[in-house]
């Protein structure tokens, strides 16, 4: 874990603070802030996007995070009915203003929240960008050719509310997922974000040790499917009607068996039968389960001793 995400206006100031006494001097984590709104006397988050009021926020970061200059500035824009949703609207004052802070060593680099794609394209005449910061899960998706653009560009696009933020995820089919993967829900929310495009990033946040454990392990889910760089989401949705049990291809290059199996397979011994006869000697077997009801995805490494294969 390399990358926390907070705003001076938390609080207001107070969670700066706080990761400031646990993480100064921050060796290797980057620390990604925002601006564009504050916090009121009444606990509201009014937008506050100017000029003067933006150079004013990047100044409080830098007192509250003690550092010299900011790892990555978001600009928040946005609102909507919800609160949290792009609203169409031209950035050049507000984004120029950071830039010209960058420009001037406070900020390290620069990224957007809350946007569409044609505000990306703007700021990027502006300036370059490395972040966009959006609401994203596995209930609440959009910006799918977004995600891909910025793909394609090296940006990363990071997942805010990955777990549903207020109203944490519940779902059937991520509890019946984790309890065949012997993992959590929440897990397996966030194994999905980190599969879904290798750009993305996941911010869960928490204020249990536990749940910031279990949180964590997800990353272990994820990892073997990072591997197989050629096996996309898109690449999973084509083969869905693919029946159980059927090896989908070889990854030569890691030496793993790509399986595929619905939620009613029960053991790695379906996606073995279709294995018999192939040398599989040294390879790694992925179970790659997708839940037909919801676009589901998680998977399982079995490592099989010879005996078992
Ligand atoms: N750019 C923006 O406009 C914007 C807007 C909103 C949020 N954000 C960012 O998004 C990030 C995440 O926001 P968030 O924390 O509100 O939402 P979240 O990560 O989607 O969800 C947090 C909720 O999930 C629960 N949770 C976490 N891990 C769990 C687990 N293993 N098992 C059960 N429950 C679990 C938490 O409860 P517990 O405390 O009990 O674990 C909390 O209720 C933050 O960094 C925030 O700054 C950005």
């Amino acid at each position: 874990m390399n990358h926390i995400d907070t705003a001076d206006f938390y609080g207001p100031h107070v969670v700066n603070e706080i990761i400031r006494e646990a993480l100064a001097p921050y060796d290797g984590v980057n620390i990604v802030t925002k601006v564009g709104s504050v916090r009121d006397e009444n606990g509201n988050w009014p937008h506050a996007r100017s000029p003067r009021e933006l150079r004013e926020q990047v100044e409080s970061n830098l007192k509250t995070l003690g550092v010299e200059a900011l790892d990555v500035v978001n600009l928040r824009l946005g609102g909507g009915p919800d609160g949290h949703s792009p609203v169409a609207g031209s950035l050049p004052e507000s984004f120029g203003a950071l830039a010209e802070l960058r420009k001037q060593g406070k900020i390290k680099h620069l990224g957007l929240s809350v946007v569409n794609a044609d505000q990306v394209a703007e700021a990027q005449t502006i300036a370059p960008i490395v972040t966009v910061q959006n609401w994203y899960n596995v209930a609440h998706r959009g910006h799918e050719d977004l995600i891909a653009e910025l793909s394609g560009k090296g940006v990363a696009y990071t997942a805010f509310w990955p777990l549903g933020g207020f109203n944490p995820l519940q779902s059937s089919t991520l509890d019946a997922v984790a309890a065949r993967l012997d993992t959590t829900p929440k897990a397996i929310a966030i194994a999905w974000l980190l599969h879904r495009s290798p750009n993305m990033i996941v911010i869960p946040g928490t204020s249990k040790v536990a749940h910031l454990r279990e949180n964590l392990a997800a990353a272990d889910l994820g990892s073997p499917l990072m591997l197989s760089p050629s096996w996309t989401a898109s690449r999973y949705d084509k083969d869905r009607q693919t029946p159980r049990g059927s090896v989908l291809g070889m990854c030569t290059q890691y030496s793993e068996y790509i399986g595929l199996c619905n939620e009613s397979a029960s053991s790695s011994a379906d996606l073995l039968s279709p294995l018999k006869g192939a040398d599989t000697t040294g390879s790694r077997i992925v179970t790659v389960c997708i839940g037909t009801g919801d676009d589901m995805l998680a998977h399982r490494v079995d490592t099989l001793s010879a005996e078992s294969r």
